[in-house]
């Protein structure tokens, strides 16, 4: 696929990534821990009944400059061992507020770096959960991890303890661009744990890279994928860097060492989606990539696809998300709620038996249906609006102006090959994908506000 650098110049603009609809920075600090309670008990009578938990541990043993994550720099096992107990003391305030008779089918360590933690307090924290909680037959339990700062014995208690999904941040294979931006190298190679991984039977691993960081070429990253490639991965992410230093100042660490530009990014994109779809993975969204009898593969074909902070699901195994841990987000059918950022107040606060909800927000329905536009046309490339009405419960016309439809403004999109649409539905095409940011930002009522930072499309 080629994209047309005039489009490329063109839609280069700040739009938000959609991993929430309304963004996170949208989120307000009149929803605190009362509303939060709220939330929980009435989310019990929403759909999806399962449950996913999402567990965030933000300690990271060294800062990697272009780190755009929710992370805390902190070797400090004293500052460990306070936060693993305020993570089990959380799960046990939330649990009463639950639906006994719901089932647990996701649970997603993210950070951070989880694997930071000692084993022992990972398994603490899995036993606390089995006892607490009933889980499906056949649950997802999935980790990310910093390959630098893992071995083969601790992965094997990871799967012990029921981890099946492995995500390994490798982000580049070149030694050069991790010392750049000064991330650890991983003293076991890659390879190595993959392998160990794949004699689980059962797991899964997923690769994440980033694109656009320093001495990173299309030539070396394309080099970097096809070595990826050769690890046959389940799935592999490939995140467009995001360079926002005025929120990350480290960033501003990278600019000395001179970044990609949109144009060299765009050939990393292509050479990726190229060598990705060669070695017959599905694209799934923008970014990533999943083999063909992957969940997110089937999912995608038959229009099932969904999307939340923790990327591409499906409804099978997502549930509503509630989530522990400082800057953990809730991701619930009606709202969103996110813990304190601190891990210090944190920890105050939960060793003062509250809730530490610092802000977020309560949808409303006709900000669920926008959500739902916007999601379909991220996730499924596709929208009928007969369909999406009748899934939110009201008529397609209300749909339509719910979400400000304006065909004449759908005009340049269409004669540029990037959306087809009639009254009846939308389609966004192959390279319409690639700015399908911009897309879902013109059924976006809110965007019109102005103040809030968003990084750029490409
Ligand atoms: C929480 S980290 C993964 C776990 C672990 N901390 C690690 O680095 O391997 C999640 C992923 O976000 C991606 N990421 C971090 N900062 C980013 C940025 N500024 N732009 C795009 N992707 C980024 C990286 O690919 C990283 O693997
Ligand atoms: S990329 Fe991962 S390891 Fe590096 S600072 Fe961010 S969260 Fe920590």
């Amino acid at each position: 696929m080629n994209i047309p650098e005039k489009l490329i110049q063109k839609y280069n603009v700040a739009v938000p990534r959609y991993t929430s609809y309304p963004p996170a920075n949208f989120f307000t600090e009149t929803f605190g821990e009362a509303r939060f309670r709220e939330a929980v008990i009435r989310s019990n009578h929403d759909q999806p009944q399962n449950i996913s938990l999402y567990l965030h541990i933000p300690f990271c043993p060294q800062l990697c400059y272009y780190c755009g994550c929710n992370m805390h720099i902190s070797r400090d096992k004293s500052l460990h061992r306070r936060y693993v107990e305020a993570i089990q003391q959380e799960i046990r305030m939330l649990r009463p507020l639950l639906d006994p008779s719901r089932k647990v089918s996701q649970v997603h360590w993210g950070g951070g770096t989880p694997n930071a933690l000692e084993i022992e307090q990972v398994e603490a924290i899995m036993q606390l959960l089995y006892h607490e909680f009933d889980f499906t037959a056949q649950p997802e339990i999935a980790i990310e991890c910093n390959p630098a700062y893992l071995d083969l014995a601790y992965l094997d208690r990871l799967h012990a303890a029921g981890f099946n999904r492995f995500s390994l941040g490798i982000q580049d294979f070149s030694e050069q661009v991790l010392q750049t931006v000064n991330r650890a190298i991983p003293g076991i190679p890659v390879a190595e744990l993959v392998a160990r991984i794949k004699t689980y039977g059962q797991a899964k691993v997923n690769l994440d890279f980033i694109y656009g960081l320093p001495h990173q070429t299309p030539e070396s990253f394309a080099h970097t994928i096809e070595q990826a490639i050769r690890l046959a991965p389940d799935r592999l992410v490939t995140f467009s860097y995001a360079h926002i230093p005025q929120l990350k100042k480290a960033q501003q660490q990278l600019e000395k060492a001179g970044i990609a530009g949109p144009e060299a990014k765009v050939k990393m994109f292509e050479n990726t989606y190229r060598l990705m779809s060669e070695a017959g993975y599905t694209a799934i969204g923008l970014d990533h990539f999943a083999r063909q009898d992957d969940e997110l593969s089937l999912a995608l074909t038959n229009r099932k696809l969904h999307r939340n902070f923790q990327g591409y699901c499906t409804r099978e195994t997502t549930g509503q998300v509630y989530a522990f841990g400082n800057t953990g987000i809730s991701q619930l059918e009606n709202s969103y709620a996110q813990n304190v950022r601190e891990v210090k107040t944190y920890l105050e606060r939960i060793a003062q038996g509250k809730f530490t909800t610092e802000k977020g927000y309560l949808l409303s329905p006709q900000e669920r249906a926008v959500r739902h536009v916007i999601n379909e046309l991220m996730c499924n490339h596709y929208l009928s609006w007969a369909e999406a009405a009748a899934t939110l419960g009201i008529s397609a016309e209300e749909l339509r102006q719910t979400v400000r439809y304006a065909p004449a403004e759908l005009e340049d999109f269409s004669a540029e090959g990037l959306l087809l649409f009639s009254d009846s539905e939308l389609t966004v095409t192959p390279l319409g994908r690639f700015f399908v940011r911009n897309i879902a930002a013109s059924f976006d009522p809110n965007l019109q506000q102005t103040g809030k930072t968003f990084s750029k499309a490409l």
